[in-house]
């Protein structure tokens, strides 16, 4: 495992490694900021339910992490974000255009390792992409009549980031020669892994101040988090003041006070109790699979993404 990562590393630096000097340091930039690698891990605790030892599966990771990471620049953009990975973002650090380019330059990068790997990888990751943009600009958009909010929020997630999750783990599978059904059920674990993940990291822009970002940013840019909609639905007039806060963009002076409450509500019990939901769903598929070192490493994430937001 540990050597497949190291590989990872090196690969992803010279993924960015241009001549062109601007390029080279704002590509840089994130992949030396840190980051938890959880995609990369995951392709390759899934390449174990297969033989890790067959090609392609270093690369594939290395391509999933770059088209997470393009995301994660355009994301800061989008987000007005000021911190990523615990260093100012690109957006900060030099300018919107720098963040949107370095964007779309890292994911050209993955595009050429993805080409390496075949036409059918191109296809899986393009489709993947897809369902992530639209996720991410249904995020911004006022929700359809007729649909219940946490639905169409889990969908979002589901879309935004579950099914980069599911890719990954997916491609994990698939390149160590995995069974079709092991495979489906890889990927179907990623989705639901994947949801739990992003369920988890809303909960700690409300709850953590150690996560490498602002806290409160989502408040601020008053983008909903499952938190904040469970906020909204509630009826207890002891919380009017909390939905009055988080109705809208929250303003900068209001921070402290909102998330001071949301700390203390139940709908952060509520938005915990349904990230347990998803983990029990991943945890199940995780036992369907067969028995063994992998299986046992994807219900060890699964207890992780339940203590991760603690
Ligand atoms: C950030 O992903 C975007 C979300 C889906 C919450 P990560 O939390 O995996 O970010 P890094 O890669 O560790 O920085
Ligand atoms: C991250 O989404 C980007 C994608 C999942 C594509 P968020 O805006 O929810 O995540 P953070 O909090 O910035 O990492
Ligand atoms: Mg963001
Ligand atoms: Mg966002």
């Amino acid at each position: 495992m540990q050597q497949a990562l190291d590989a990872v590393e090196e690969r992803l630096l010279k993924a960015v490694d241009t001549d062109q000097p601007l390029l080279r340091q704002s590509g840089s930039h994130l992949i030396n900021a840190g980051g938890k690698r959880f995609r990369p891990m995951l392709t390759i605790v899934c390449s174990h339910l297969g033989d890790p030892g067959r090609s392609g599966i270093v690369e594939a990771a290395v391509a999933l992490e770059l088209t997470h990471l393009a995301t994660l620049y355009h994301d800061d953009v989008m987000d007005e974000a000021a911190v990523r990975r615990g260093a100012p973002s690109a957006n900060a650090r030099w300018d919107n255009s720098v963040a949107i380019l370095t964007g779309d330059f890292v994911f050209s990068q993955a595009a050429q390792i993805m080409a390496d790997l075949g036409p059918e990888a191109v296809r899986a990751q393009a489709a993947t992409f897809a369902r992530l943009v639209r996720g991410q600009i249904n995020e911004t958009m006022p929700r359809p009549d007729g649909i219940d909010p946490i639905e169409w929020h889990l969908q979002i997630l589901s879309e935004k980031t579950g099914s980069l999750i599911a890719t990954c783990a997916k491609f994990g599978a698939w390149f160590a020669g995995a069974g079709e059904r092991t495979i489906a059920t890889a990927e179907e674990f990623g989705e639901v892994i994947g949801v739990a993940f992003q369920i988890a990291d809303d909960i700690i822009d409300i709850a953590s101040d150690t996560s490498g970002k602002t806290p409160g940013t989502d408040l601020l840019e008053g983008v909903p988090t499952l938190p904040v909609l469970y906020a909204l639905a509630g009826q207890d007039p002891a919380d009017g003041r909390l939905r009055e806060l988080v109705s809208g963009p929250v303003a900068e002076q209001d921070l402290p006070e909102a998330l001071e409450l949301l700390r203390a509500s139940t709908a952060l019990v509520e938005a915990r109790a349904m990230l347990s939901r998803y983990q029990e769903r991943a945890r199940l598929l995780a036992s369907s699979l067969p028995e063994g070192p992998a299986a046992r490493a994807l219900i060890d994430i699964c207890d992780y993404m339940v203590a991760r937001d603690a």
